[in-house]
């Protein structure tokens, strides 16, 4: 299978290569610490979570959607994670929340992530390590343009961009990353590593707490939500305990997405002390479209759709993919039994880039 559009071949991400590895290695070093990590949050107070994320985000009714749809009122709804406090909100908090205070834990004095130019988890790495007194590094791949949207975030959070094939030519991105860790450690520093998409297994359990909060508040139910590096997919599943309470809708970002969220979400459910999620990875394919990052005319009409039915700004590489999926079952009647919850996960700044600003606006 082709690796995503930013990456050449030789840069894809495999599913076992940067984030299996990420999980075992954590797994192995950290899981006898875990009682200790993360005391500090300067000298302020001890927690093993920063406060990135805020009190639970809003779960609100899509009722005017539900009717727009010829469903009801009572049916969709959405969690309004894209309302998360850090560096202009997104899925990407939650997993930061605990990945920062670690870093702090074991004293270190730069993150180092990665991900494509776009990438909104670069861009909220940035304001997390600000929030944290910590430098911060972002190792992209991709074409490089004007600065758009959320480079332009980037610049503001002084987080420092690395091109991955200028400084380590056609390597996989997980490991140029790996390799900016080993050029700052011989220089004197103390990098953290976080993987792409914040999604080892401490990252994505960040997303069991979401879990808990949906389930407190409508039971049994299904989520929908955009699966890039499956992280998120991955911690909802492992705060379920059921992967059927979960679509995840791949967006081309990694290769075999659903072999990542069943390694990950077994990986998590063993981090927050919970039995292994029961069933199997549910995952739709049909939205990819051109690839990662390439819209379609189904997240456009999705887009229009949850503006003007309830005001919600989708972003064009992630939220739209999933929402459509939604829109396709809803039509399709193929909707879960049940209430079923549209996970916002962010994105905004990536509409602010010229090709999809010139759909969008129809320019
Ligand atoms: C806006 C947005 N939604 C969803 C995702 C996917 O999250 P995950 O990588 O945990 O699958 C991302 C990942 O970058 C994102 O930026």
């Amino acid at each position: 299978m082709l690796g995503p559009w930013f990456l050449s071949p030789t840069l894809a991400v495999g599913a076992n290569s940067a984030l299996g590895y990420v999980g075992r290695r954590w797994r192995r070093e950290r899981t006898h610490q875990r009682p200790q990590f993360a005391r500090a949050y300067g000298d302020r107070m001890q927690v093993d979570s920063l406060p990135l994320v805020g009190p639970p985000t809003p779960l609100l009714p899509m009722s005017r959607l539900g009717s727009a749809l010829g469903i009801g009122t009572d049916r969709l709804w959405v969690k309004r994670d894209d309302l998360t406090l850090v560096g202009g909100g997104g899925n990407k908090a939650r997993k930061l929340a605990l990945l920062c205070a670690d870093a702090l834990d074991v004293g270190a004095t730069v993150l180092v992530t990665g991900g494509a130019v776009q990438s909104n988890h670069v861009r909220v790495t940035g304001a997390a390590a600000a929030m944290a007194g910590l430098r911060a590094v972002g190792v992209v791949g991709g074409r490089r343009g004007a600065p758009e949207g959320n480079v332009v975030l980037d610049a503001l959070f002084g987080i420092e961009l690395i091109d991955a094939a200028d400084r380590y030519g056609a390597v996989d991105l997980a490991a140029a990353i790996e390799a900016e860790c080993e050029r700052l450690r011989s220089a004197g520093e103390r990098p953290y590593h976080i993987p792409l998409g914040g999604s080892s297994p401490l990252g994505a359990s960040g997303y069991v707490a979401a879990a808990e909060e949906i389930r407190a508040a409508l039971g049994d139910c299904t989520v929908y939500v955009a699966d890039g590096t499956g992280g998120t997919h991955a911690g909802l599943v492992a705060g379920f305990g059921d992967h059927r309470r979960v679509r995840g809708v791949d967006v081309g970002a990694v290769p075999d997405v659903a072999g990542v969220v069943a390694a990950l979400a077994g990986d998590v459910a063993s981090v927050v002390d919970r039995p292994v999620p029961i069933g199997v990875p549910w995952v739709d394919g049909g939205q990819v479209g051109a690839g990662y990052g390439r819209s379609t005319r189904a997240a456009e009409e999705a887009m229009t759709l949850a503006a003007r039915t309830e005001g919600l700004v989708l972003d064009p590489v992630y939220t739209s993919k999933a929402f459509a999926a939604m829109v396709h079952d809803v039509r399709d009647q193929a909707l879960p039994d049940g209430p079923v919850v549209f996970l916002h996960t962010g994105g905004l700044p990536g509409l602010f880039v010229e090709r999809h600003m010139r759909t969008m606006a129809g320019g």
